[in-house]
């Protein structure tokens, strides 16, 4: 299989810190914008731990996410059948397990403002953060969760907390509101989100794809990964207006602790360059192929230690490659 794709390099994350002393610079979020896609490598290490917040990998992430406005976040859970045993979950609630997590990507408490810690008259300090959403944005992102359901088993479950949070009956309401005037093929069932939390644990078959704001998707992505076997398998993409290039990246972040000794697991990247070919490059035929040898890979036996193997991230590229 030849790609006829070109590529460039550019520096992001800790080794932007180290090279020009921002996570991202000017000229790489303008090249970012400016390609049909972005794969990234996973950012973040105690040796930029120090460095102040505004400059952390993290905060560089954040604003290439909000600069490319890539606001719909997929990310997909697969429990593919050679690993259904690497689950901490029950092989039977997992087996066959297909969900997509659609979170919101570029706004919600993650950018909302006020925020900051001020010292009050008395002395105490007070932290704050803004969890705020308008009627686009919520609408943008559940057209997304809509339209993947329709090319899925057609179910939307979305999470949010209107119990409690005006914004997340906001939610609510314009998720029912858009869902009446153009999605009535497709069935919704709103879901507290702690509930939410509870059942992918309980029944996580029951979910097709679960639509949520930016920090519930944070951590129902989290906790869905795990349902899997490995974290280390979960790719993602994050999507804009149509036309505009999608931002890949593995769920996982960057593992300091394993850093340099051939342990961490390269499927999440290569999935996540699958999904690219997929929603992004217009190579469909050339995704099923790459999502086929993966799956080969691992029906032979090819594991990574974060799934009780003993390949090194090198070895479990070359399986990989040798099934393509
Ligand atoms: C993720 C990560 C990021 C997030 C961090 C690294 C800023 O946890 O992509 O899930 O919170 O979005
Ligand atoms: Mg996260």
């Amino acid at each position: 299989m030849r790609l006829d794709l070109d590529s460039e390099e550019a520096a992001f994350g800790g080794a932007s810190i180290d090279r020009n002393g921002v996570p991202i610079t000017d000229d790489v979020v303008a090249q970012a914008k400016g390609v049909d896609a972005v794969l990234m490598g996973a950012v973040g290490g105690p040796q930029w731990a120090k460095v102040p917040r505004e400059n952390r990998p993290e905060a560089g992430l954040l604003r290439l996410r909000k600069d490319m406005q890539v606001f719909a976040n997929l990310r997909p859970a697969l429990c593919f059948d050679a690993l259904a045993d690497a689950s901490p979950l029950k092989r039977d609630l997992v087996a066959g397990l297909d969900i997509v997590i659609v979170r919101e990507l570029t706004g919600g408490v993650y950018f909302g403002a006020p925020r900051g810690i001020e010292t009050l008259d008395n002395g105490e300090r007070r932290g704050v953060d803004t969890q705020i959403y308008t009627t686009s944005e919520i609408h943008r992102v559940a057209r997304v969760a809509f339209e993947l359901a329709r090319r899925r088993r057609g179910l939307v479950h979305s999470a949010e907390k209107s119990n409690v949070m005006e914004s997340g009956l906001l939610w609510r309401e314009e998720v029912t509101a858009l869902h009446a005037a153009e999605y009535t093929d497709v069935s919704l069932e709103h879901i507290l989100a702690d509930n939410c939390a509870m059942q992918l644990v309980k029944a996580p078959k029951q979910f097709d794809v679960i639509l949520t704001d930016n920090l519930f998707g944070d951590l129902l992505s989290d906790e869905a990964a795990m349902l899997t076997g490995s974290i280390g398998l979960l790719p993602s993409a994050a999507l804009g207006a149509p036309g505009k290039p999608g931002l890949y990246e593995p769920v996982h972040g960057s593992a300091p602790d394993i850093a340099g000794r051939g342990l961490a697991n390269p499927l999440a990247a290569i999935l996540s360059l699958e999904m690219a070919l997929r929603l992004s490059l217009n190579m469909p035929n050339e995704a099923d192929r790459l999502a086929d040898a993966v799956k080969s890979a691992l029906n032979a036996g090819a594991r990574t230690a974060d799934l009780g193997g003993k390949l090194s991230t090198r070895r479990m590229g070359d399986a990989v490659i040798a099934a393509l």
